[in-house]
């Protein structure tokens, strides 16, 4: 891995970036429809893939499991199952990223076994697995625990259809229930589902190409299983990052002379808008662009952030959402629910000279408005370290972001784009 960091040049608070910023597709839909994969027979092609660590990481598992993977130009990948599959995700790749544990229900219900390690990703605090290896048991799975891995072998090598209802209604979980239902013998329906977008565009995909879905996107998913499917030079299009999207609109609320985010979703993100708007952020909502204009602002206001599951204010932009915060006038309580080790990354705000009282792992207190100065700072995971990026744009003075890797891990070439709008950021190796 290369050591490399950003140094960031900050407007001190003046607004002048200015351009368009194009969104890349969703880093967690592309990562979860590698997965797909495995419930096809014949080859299966994604698009608008970002060009990121994360899915760099999730090929490599891929092709440790015997798919045969090809890239095409930058963004579209084509995966091919070999006759063999061999049911292991190794210890060292699925440490990298969380999003290895969706994996799991493919795997096992393509192969009847799956052998994995406790997954890993980005520190934000507890993330077990316990609803996964309930789940599996409860389509006939039996687990054994072993040096440290799981082993889940399905009993005359099949998966049976049940009837799960989620303890908390966790993302991958849900992707990874449905993708094995889609191999497993009768009715499954997922209750308390996750109801990310991604879900639904994951089940849109499998439904063209014969699976049969119903309810992707609410609360209650069912799932008719059945034979692998089959692709037929059927393309899945990843959608664009609703993430990132929010990311740039927060950065362009604070420091947009005139700046539009394109190829992006606004319905997607009806919680940050209604929340910005609340703030009295003015945005140009249009069919798949946001634009912000510097002419048609007025002073903002603290607002309060409660993250929540879809289609609730999203713990990925909880931390960009403080820095926002910080330039507010007044005091904001920021709640995050599902996550309990993700508001960490405010004590480096506060040494940029945020007022911000940490009352516990979950509730913080953002008093603004603050000038930021420039810090040198640590991405401590993928969206701490983006809002880093963005309190630096804003910070007076030049910041350092050592960790690059963690930034680049959700977000592709992420300099280039942000300086063709007008910042002042290079990437620059660790040892010069
Ligand atoms: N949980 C359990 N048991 C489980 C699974 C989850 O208790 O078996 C709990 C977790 O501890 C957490 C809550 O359920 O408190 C929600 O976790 P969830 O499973 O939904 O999160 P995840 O699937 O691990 C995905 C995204 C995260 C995003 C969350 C919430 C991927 C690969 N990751 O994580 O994205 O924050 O949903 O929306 O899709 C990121 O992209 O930087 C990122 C962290």
């Amino acid at each position: 891995m290369k050591r490399e960091k950003f140094v960031v040049k900050g407007l001190g608070a003046e607004r002048t970036l200015k351009g368009t910023l194009a969104v890349k597709g969703a880093k967690n839909a592309a990562l979860q429809a590698f997965a797909l994969a495995f419930l096809f027979k014949d080859n299966l092609r994604l698009k608008n893939v970002p060009d990121i660590e994360d899915t760099h990481y999730m090929v490599k598992l891929l092709k440790h499991t015997g798919m045969r993977v090809k890239k095409y130009g930058c963004a579209t990948y084509s995966i091919t199952p070999y006759k063999q599959l061999k049911p292991e995700l190794p210890y060292e790749l699925s440490r990298r990223l969380r999003a290895s544990v969706v994996l799991t229900g493919p795997l096992l219900a393509r192969t009847g076994r799956v052998i994995f390690p406790h997954p890993g990703g980005c520190l934000i605090g507890n993330r077990p697995i316990d609803i996964f290896l309930d789940g599996f048991q409860k389509m006939g799975a039996l687990l054994e625990e072993k040096g440290g891995s799981y082993i889940l072998t399905a009993q005359k090598g099949k998966l049976w259809g049940t009837e799960h209802f989620l303890r908390v209604p966790s993302v991958t979980a849900t992707q990874s229930f449905m993708m094995a239902a889609v191999l497993a013998q009768g009715r499954t329906l997922i209750k308390n589902a996750a109801m990310e977008p991604e879900t639904e565009c994951l089940a849109g995909f499998l439904n063209q190409c014969g699976a049969d879905i119903r309810g992707a996107g609410t609360s209650t998913i069912s799932v008719m299983g059945g034979a692998l499917l089959e692709a037929q030079g059927r393309i899945f299009q990843t959608p664009p990052d609703r993430i990132e999207a929010g990311s740039f609109l927060i950065l362009a609320a604070l420091a947009a002379d005139d700046l539009t985010i394109k190829e992006c979703e606004p319905a997607h993100l009806e919680a940050l808008i209604q929340a910005l708007r609340q703030a009295g952020v003015c945005i140009e909502v249009g069919a798949s662009t946001l634009r912000i204009r510097s002419s048609a602002q007025r002073a903002i206001h603290a607002v309060e952030v409660k993250t929540h599951e879809y289609p609730g204010f999203p713990t990925d932009l909880q931390a960009p959402m403080v820095v926002f915060l910080t330039q507010a006038t007044g005091e904001a309580l920021i709640f995050e629910t599902i996550f309990e080790g993700r508001l960490n990354y405010t004590e480096s705000l506060v040494r940029m000279g945020a007022s911000i009282n940490l009352w516990d792992t979950h509730r913080a207190t953002v008093k603004g408005p603050t000038l930021l100065h420039a810090k040198e700072l640590e991405s401590p995971d993928i969206r701490a370290g983006l809002a880093y990026l963005i309190a630096a744009i804003v910070a007076k003075g030049e910041s350092v972001i050592h960790n690059a890797y963690y930034i680049d891990r959700g977000y592709e070439r992420i300099e280039e784009r942000l300086r063709a709008v007008g910042v002042d950021i290079r990437r620059v190796s660790e040892q010069s």
